[in-house]
């Protein structure tokens, strides 16, 4: 499952994050890309520790613990602090599969990706070429998002983004650790959710169905669930 998390950042704090990035210190992306990676990657990044990269982050990990959408979707154990990229000149990432475990800065404590996360930060218009392909059994999906919007994929899939021909594509990126481990459960556990908010939208408060619907999805959750 794919899901496109439309309101991650609105226009003031994205033209602050936009403004706060262009005064970080920018390295080779491949100081991070695994054994694999390291081959095909080719952009810019900030670093870990910049307090660029930890404000910025602050403020996209503020607003989704407040999506509805996201955390329904995601169903979130641990997120990874995000880390910020960004490619011009015909830069590139050859297809790759991102790795499946990471450390969490500071505490080391080893994380599973189960999903990554890329939100898009330049306006779409103002750069050519960029997109995010991401291979899946239902087909290929090529992925270029309105600034401020979050594409959240399973880590499982193989994926690329091509070459930047005209402009700068700045993004941020990181991945998070689901309660729901795979991705077909969490898959029905979302779309299950979102059947419910519909029923119950247009249903008394108290409407029974709802309430053993609700019961269903948790006790789902129980069962499933890594916490
Ligand atoms: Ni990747």
């Amino acid at each position: 499952m794919i899901n496109v998390i439309p309101h991650v950042l609105p226009p003031a704090q994205l033209a602050e994050a936009r403004r706060l990035l262009a005064t970080a210190e920018w390295v080779d992306g491949r100081a991070t890309a695994g054994h694999q990676g390291a081959w095909v990657k080719d952009n810019q990044q900030t670093s870990e520790n910049h307090p660029v990269t930890l404000q910025v982050g602050g403020m996209i990990l503020q607003s989704l613990a407040q999506n509805s959408l996201f955390m329904s979707a995601a169903l979130p154990l641990h997120i990874l602090p995000p880390l910020f990229n960004r490619y011009s000149g015909g830069q590139q990432f050859g297809t790759h599969v991102d790795g499946s475990i990471r450390t969490m800065p500071g505490t080391g404590q080893r994380l599973r990706t189960d999903l990554s996360c890329t939100v898009f930060l330049s306006d779409p218009a103002d750069y050519d070429g960029g997109e995010l392909i991401i291979e899946e059994q239902a087909g290929t999906k090529r992925v270029k998002l309105p600034a401020g919007q979050m594409i959240l994929y399973p880590s499982t899939s193989v994926h690329h983004v091509t070459p930047v021909t005209r402009g700068t594509r700045l993004c941020s990126f990181f991945w998070l650790q689901s309660m729901i481990r795979d991705n077909g459960r969490r898959a029905l556990l979302f779309e299950m959710d979102v059947g419910i908010q519909r029923v119950a939208a247009d249903s008394k408060p108290d409407h029974l169905g709802v309430i053993q619907l609700t019961g269903v999805y948790h006790n789902l959750l129980r069962q499933w669930a890594e916490v």
